[in-house]
């Protein structure tokens, strides 16, 4: 993997919704690669967020990919919804899905991206199977359902056998991770592997507003870059 490329996907759960286009676009501006949309149902996950008319909103705010992380229990249901508000890809949990490969293969069907998602207390090696049939693969660095938790140090590990997994299996594959990311953190995931950080608090949570929160991560980013993994 060429670790010069890490890729930012800032999380709107965080965003001042008052002013979510503004902030997408400030976010935009200051090099972000794709926006993460994090859906919760209230039941897979302990908390309730946001739906497909906020991508919709989204779509007409800014031209860089819409990335949708459902945490909800039946990801089958709302696809074409989402894929019609304006979504590009899909992260879908391994969790609770008796049918994942076929959940993936109708994303694929709909010509979006697809990723797996897998839960801290899930194994590495649960990827095994599907992990040739996906654009890439997000470890969730946190239990999901909330911004601003901490990150979980034990993920580390987990990170170093997935990048492992996928140079041997599936060489391009986006390894991306998501929950507790800051600049204490992300020279630590980097150097683990990960390429693509999925930041929501660490962004629009900062008082020096998204652009300076932006390339405070890239410059940690680079930290990582240059260490040995
Ligand atoms: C948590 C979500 C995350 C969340 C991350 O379930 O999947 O995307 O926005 O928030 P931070 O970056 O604050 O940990
Ligand atoms: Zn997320």
């Amino acid at each position: 993997m060429d670790k010069g490329i890490i890729k930012l996907a800032p999380s709107i759960l965080s965003a001042d919704f008052v002013h979510l286009g503004q902030q997408v676009a400030e976010a935009e501006r200051a090099g972000a690669d794709r926006i993460h949309i994090d859906v919760m149902d209230g039941h897979f996950v302990p908390n309730l967020s946001m739906g497909a008319p906020i991508v919709e909103s989204l779509r007409r705010a800014t031209r860089l990919p819409l990335e949708t992380h459902l945490m909800i229990s039946d990801p089958d249901f709302f696809l074409n919804e989402f894929t019609e508000a304006g979504s590009d890809s899909f992260l879908v949990h391994w969790e609770g899905n008796n049918n994942l490969h076929r959940t993936v293969q109708r994303v694929k069907a709909l010509d979006r991206r697809v990723g797996v998602v897998i839960n801290p207390a899930t194994p590495a090696a649960v990827l095994e199977e599907i992990l040739r049939d996906v654009d890439q693969v997000l470890i969730m660095t946190v239990n999901p359902g909330f911004g601003h938790q901490h990150f979980i140090p034990t993920m580390l590990p987990k990170i170093r056998r997935v990048r492992l997994m996928i140079d041997e299996n599936k060489p391009g594959c986006d390894l991306e991770v998501d929950g507790g990311i800051d600049a204490t953190t992300v020279p630590l995931v980097v150097d683990a592997g990960a390429n693509v950080l999925v930041a929501g608090s660490a962004i629009f949570s900062e008082k020096e507003g998204v652009a300076a929160a932006m390339k405070r991560l890239r410059t940690a980013a680079n930290q990582g870059t240059t260490s040995s993994r």
